[in-house]
């Protein structure tokens, strides 16, 4: 048996391609829908998302701006930054990229940003509207995964979903998501006793733990439906090839580059079991783009009474 993968990309231009038609309807009524993204310092990955996220709003006429500051912020510095956003009114979403620095009080900042304008679902009362299924503004990866697994008759009712990884931003947001689908939801962790047995109850696993390779075939049942929402550079050859010695195309691309993007569940292992699987890249991120801009849309109406 060999997996069928999932396609993220396709999945998340046709959801781009829908926000960008309510994107033209607002424009027509004289309303330009506003991201602003909130980068500090100098962390690689946090520029490359923030870029990507920027360029995604331009693509579907949202009007995107980027506020980079100084590693060396207090945190009542971005709290004057936010406060002023949460003020503007041409801005409609406020995204305040993670993780910060150390010095700086994360849970203050994202309790600053206006609930309203808080597309990436992180303020308390967001999160407790989501706890108990009220409308709010949920987390753009944990509705980026439903929003796939929707599209693609992935049936959630009744299933049993194992969630590893109990983020905030992930793990915690997408159980209660699958839980609201009326899924059996487990959610496991570092201290989870017999983790590949808990696993291998799972007819979707999804794993979101941040360790490259982890989930192999040991984990997963015949048929299983495997969601990879890890993101890790590899660039020992050794291990590269263990991940992906089978895939031509990824080890020419690695020779190429010197390294190779591997997700949390190891393919060549996975592929031979599960029925459908995510890749990486290309599977749940750009979902994740996908539903910031759907997010910002949203918000922009919400914000004005109009119908969402
Ligand atoms: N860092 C990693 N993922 C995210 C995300 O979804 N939003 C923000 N703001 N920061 C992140």
């Amino acid at each position: 048996m060999t997996a069928e993968w999932i396609d993220g990309v396709a999945i998340g231009e046709a959801i781009k391609a829908e926000v960008a038609r309510d994107v033209e309807i607002l424009r027509e009524r004289g309303i330009v829908p506003g991201l602003t993204a909130v980068l500090v310092g100098e962390h690689p990955a946090s520029k490359i998302y923030v870029r990507n996220k920027v360029k995604a709003s331009h693509q579907l006429g949202i009007r995107s701006e980027q506020r980079e500051l100084d590693a060396s912020v207090t945190s009542s510095g971005l709290l004057r930054v936010v406060d002023e956003l949460n003020q503007r009114d041409d801005v409609d979403g406020i995204l305040v990229q993670l993780p910060l620095p150390g010095h700086v009080d994360a849970k203050a900042i994202l309790r600053a940003v206006s609930p309203d304008k808080d597309v990436d679902g992180f303020h308390p009362l967001n999160v407790g509207r989501l706890c108990i299924g009220a409308e709010g503004l949920r987390p753009c990866t944990p509705v980026g995964i439903l929003e796939m697994l929707r599209r693609s008759g992935v049936p959630l009712q009744g299933t049993r979903a194992v969630v590893v990884g109990r983020s905030d931003i992930v793990g915690k947001p997408l159980a209660l998501l699958l839980l609201h689908q009326h899924a059996t939801v487990t959610i496991c962790h570092s201290r989870t006793r017999n983790l590949p047995q808990v696993c291998r109850e799972a007819d979707l696993l999804v794993a979101a733990m941040g360790k490259p390779g982890m989930i192999t075939s040991d984990y997963v049942r015949p048929g299983a439906v495997v969601v990879d929402v890890g993101i890790n550079r590899v660039s020992e050859a050794e291990r590269v090839a263990d991940y992906f010695g089978d895939d031509p195309a990824r080890m020419e691309d690695f020779q190429k580059k010197g390294y190779a993007l591997v997700g949390d569940v190891h393919p060549r292992s996975v592929k031979r079991v599960a029925s459908r699987m995510t890749p990486v890249p290309g599977g749940v991120g750009p979902l994740t783009i996908a539903m910031l801009m759907s997010n910002t849309v949203r918000a922009a109406k919400l914000r004005r009474g109009l119908q969402v």
